[in-house]
């Protein structure tokens, strides 16, 4: 199988190219990015000679439909990955036209090149198939109990989550009227390795590293379920391979905590990691809240335990461990990828083919 997955230099992208380049030692992938503010090739300059042989880059936008189709001519791609996105929840409230362009066009131009290439080669009947990484944030927001599931209506309230969920109806509308075999994942927070520093966890640690105040939204209240990134990159590489065609999978960690929790558990974690004992709860600082803010996420991820025997194997407490370290000792990696350099050098000197 020639697996197409995009987004793979940003923060899930990344981390699932380590994965499954790990797990599948047979296996390639093409993998596409339009090294947006927020992809950095540098997230992939872990990978082995031998697992640099097995990934070929491609500098393309998922919004344009000749690059997107000349990569399907190139390569006899017969499965797709879809991460690209614009993913930033308050990008998305300042500015929410790219992200109806990527997410929603940018989905649209992939299902529909997939589809004719598909169609051309006879690839469905050979098993092609077409996964759409989606997110918990469709389903809206959740009062003190309960939890999302699969059958929950969707209800998004940013830019960000409607863009996401019509990118979802769309992929089902392909399965629906064209009988394209796919499937949608929907996974709660994650957190971990080369994750863009404006997310609240590698945030917090950059602004305390920085002795910066740390913005945190409303009352802090807030409930996020959290997933350590290589959990979800399991489920995502599970759910492509045993999936059953045109259902929709929920993917959580079943760690449900406040943003005050956690902001107050990675200050703990940086004073004791570091040493430095000026990185303390004074950097706290309450901002206006978030328009439109999500109070609480919970997913209820039974069906893919029950169906495919997926569950969580990191608990919070080592990931958030494990994650703190990581970025401690990769401060030259958050230095470039907020400068963006690297992102031009890389642009220019890594890809296979520069449109
Ligand atoms: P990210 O912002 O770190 O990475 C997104 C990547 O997509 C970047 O490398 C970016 O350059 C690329 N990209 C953006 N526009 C593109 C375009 N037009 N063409 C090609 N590439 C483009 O985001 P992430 O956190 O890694 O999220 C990956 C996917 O997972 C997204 O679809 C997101 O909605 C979903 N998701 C994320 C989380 C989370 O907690 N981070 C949770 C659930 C689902
Ligand atoms: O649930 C999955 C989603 O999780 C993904 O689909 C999104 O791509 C991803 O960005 C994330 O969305 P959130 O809005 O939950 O993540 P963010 O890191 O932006 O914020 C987490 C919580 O922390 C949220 O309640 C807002 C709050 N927050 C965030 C920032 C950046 C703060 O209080 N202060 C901050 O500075």
């Amino acid at each position: 199988m020639t697996l197409l997955v995009t987004g793979v230099a940003g923060f899930i992208g990344s981390n699932f190219v380590y994965h499954y380049l790990d797990r599948h030692p047979e296996r390639t992938i093409t993998g596409i990015d339009n090294l947006s503010y927020a992809g950095n090739l540098d997230n992939l300059s872990a990978l082995t000679d031998e697992q640099q042989e097995r990934f070929i880059f491609v500098k393309a936008d998922i919004t344009n439909p000749d690059q997107v189709g000349t990569i399907f001519e190139d390569y006899p791609v017969d499965g797709v990955i879809n991460m690209a996105a614009e993913t930033h929840v308050d990008r998305s409230i300042h500015d929410p036209q790219v992200f109806l362009k990527t997410n929603i066009l940018g989905t649209h131009v992939l299902l529909e090149t997939a589809k004719h290439s598909w169609q051309k080669r006879g690839a469905w009947k050979k098993g092609a198939k077409f996964l759409q990484v989606s997110t918990d944030e469709v389903y809206g927001t959740l009062g003190e109990s309960g939890f999302f599931s699969e059958a929950t209506p969707i209800d998004p309230h940013s830019p960000y989550s409607a863009s996401k969920a019509s990118a979802d109806l769309i992929v089902k509308a392909y399965h629906d009227t064209y009988g394209m075999p796919v499937t949608i994942t929907r996974c709660s927070n994650n957190y971990g390795a080369y994750q863009f520093p404006e997310k609240l966890i590698p945030l917090v640690i950059t602004n305390a590293l920085h002795h910066k105040s740390i913005p945190v939204y409303g009352d802090g209240k807030q409930v996020r379920d959290w997933l350590y990134v290589e959990d979800h990159c399991r489920a995502i590489d599970l759910v492509f391979e045993e999936g059953r065609t045109g259902e929709t999978y929920n993917i959580g960690g079943n760690t449900e905590k406040e943003n005050i929790i956690i902001i107050k558990e990675i200050l703990r974690l940086l004073e004791t990691m570091t040493g430095d004992t000026t990185i303390t709860q004074e950097l706290i600082s309450f901002v206006k809240d978030r328009p439109g803010h999500d109070r609480r996420y919970a997913i209820d991820a039974s069906k893919i335990r029950k169906e495919l025997g997926w569950s969580p194997r990191v608990p919070f407490q080592e990931g958030i461990d494990q994650t703190v370290r990581w970025y401690i000792d990769h401060q030259d990696w958050m230095a470039r990828v907020m400068s963006g350099e690297y992102r031009d050098f890389y642009a220019k000197n890594y890809n296979n083919r520069n449109f």
